[in-house]
């Protein structure tokens, strides 16, 4: 017996869930860090471009063949194209688990951060006291950490459990307007300090001289993360889409969304960093740096109203996070229960343990444990945790996205593209001659940029 396919209740159902499913680590954590890297400015306008020229145009493509076939991304790409393509769905939800595997460890340093600020926000924060030593002792602590993200697997596996409406549907409603208003909380304290003048020319001013030609292809690769895009997990969401819903309207609000989300928590951060002497340079040491080493402590040292602002940054991140947990999961469930006839209790439940056995060598990846932290397949890259990273940034997402472009824009017909775009619910500014275009040309070109210099020149893009 076949239950009838679960839909979004509305077009703001899907809107809040595809966008909760983008907004994430990737938006918190690595776009600040990379565009710190990459010296602001015009690397952010390469973003932006990689972002309407790429990113957009797939996200269309991947719910339009969500939609059409009404099956999660094993079984819509057999029937979309053919069923040799059932490898290329299985490719995305293998990378669905991997990304999955480690994701929840670092969302799960967001629960420690969160309990920390909260302590210090009732004890006061201590003299002299060290972040960076903080950082160190609970990221080594290995049953801290498969404590931590046992429970963010947890939490995980109970909001998929639910299903598409009372679940993913439901978390997404709640979570992402007090996410929104986090944010706006934090940004107006931020643009009160003294660094917010250069953080916003930092971020907004293009000094062509310093980009670099590894930028581009960071900023598309990143483009591709931070939009969930390349493994079916828009597929997948596309595939409750009801037929009277516009897809082109609901990519627009995804993108511009992430984008907003993206820009506001680097301004935030910038404003914070660049108002402290010597933390600029500080900062520029790690990736984890700036969320987890020098933001705790300034919130207690700098920011007006930190001590408030604090604690609710990190539920901001594990909101944020928690709402892209459950893509993941969702882009693995589903795939057991559309092609293997398993009812989602039991495969959310078989799922989201399989999946922690990989957090588990994650988790540990950071304490010293044999193996799993010296493990060294990529160049630089130390441990599983850096293993799985690299892998799957810079090899399955863009290998992947190469594929879904082409199945789009090359294996589907026009007609049925046109059918899924252009079927009344499309917004007037819609040129569907504009978006196969770039569904064509432009994005496998980007796209098989970032795949050629990744298998055969050795770039690192994570
Ligand atoms: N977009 C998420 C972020 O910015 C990360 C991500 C990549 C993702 N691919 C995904 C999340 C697929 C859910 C599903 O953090």
């Amino acid at each position: 017996m076949h239950e009838p396919r679960a839909h979004w209740s509305s077009n703001i159902g899907l809107v809040l869930a595809a966008t909760g499913s983008a907004i994430g680590l990737g938006n918190l954590w690595k776009f600040p860090f990379i565009t710190f890297e990459n010296d602001g400015g015009a690397f952010v306008l390469v973003y932006l471009m990689c972002i309407a020229a790429v990113g957009l145009p797939i996200m269309m493509a991947e719910l339009l063949i969500g939609r059409k076939t009404q099956k999660s991304v094993v079984g819509a790409l057999k029937e979309a194209i053919g069923p040799g393509w059932g490898i290329v769905g299985l490719w995305g939800v293998l990378c669905g688990f991997i990304l999955l595997s480690y994701y929840t460890v670092i969302a799960g340093w967001s629960l420690f951060y969160f309990a920390r600020t909260v302590q210090w926000t009732l004890g006061g924060f201590p003299a002299g006291f060290s972040t960076g030593d903080l950082f160190d002792s609970q990221v080594s602590n290995a049953g801290l950490q498969l404590t931590l993200s046992l429970a963010f697997s947890a939490a995980t596996v109970g909001v998929v459990y639910f299903g598409v409406q009372k679940g993913i549907e439901r978390v997404a409603r709640l979570f992402l307007p007090l996410l929104f208003g986090i944010l706006v909380l934090m940004l107006v304290s931020a643009l009160r300090m003294d660094g917010a003048g250069e953080a916003l020319s930092f971020i907004f001013r293009p000094n062509f001289a310093e980009l670099e030609p590894a930028s581009v292809l960071e900023a598309l690769g990143h483009s591709f993360f931070t939009l969930s895009l390349g493994m079916g997990a828009m597929v997948t969401y596309g595939s409750y889409i009801d037929r009277s819903q516009s897809i082109v309207k609901a990519s627009a609000m995804i993108v511009v969304l992430d984008t907003l989300i993206a820009l506001t928590a680097t301004v935030i951060m910038f404003s914070v960093i660049f108002s402290v002497a010597g933390m600029r340079e500080q900062v520029g040491a790690s990736t984890v740096g700036m969320l987890f080493i020098s933001l705790p402590e300034l919130f207690f040292t700098e920011v007006p109203f930190g001590s408030v602002l604090g604690p609710l940054f990190y539920v901001l991140v594990a909101l944020a996070a928690l709402t892209s947990t459950i893509s993941l999961l969702e882009v693995v469930a589903s795939y057991v229960i559309d092609e293997h006839d398993i009812d989602r209790h039991k495969a959310t439940i078989l799922c989201g343990g399989a999946v922690f056995v990989f957090t588990i060598f994650a988790a540990i990846s950071f304490s010293g444990a044999p193996f799993f932290s010296t493990l060294a397949i990529f160049d630089g890259k130390t441990g599983w945790f850096e293993t799985a990273d690299h892998f799957v940034s810079n090899w399955m997402l863009p290998t992947g996205g190469l594929a879904i472009t082409l199945a789009a824009g090359w294996f589907m017909t026009r007609e049925q593209t046109t059918a899924e775009l252009v079927d009344g619910t499309e917004p007037a500014w819609f040129r569907y001659g504009v978006w196969r275009l770039f569904i064509r040309y432009v994005a496998p070109a980007a796209v098989g940029a970032i795949v050629v210099a990744v298998l055969f020149f050795g770039r690192d893009f994570s």
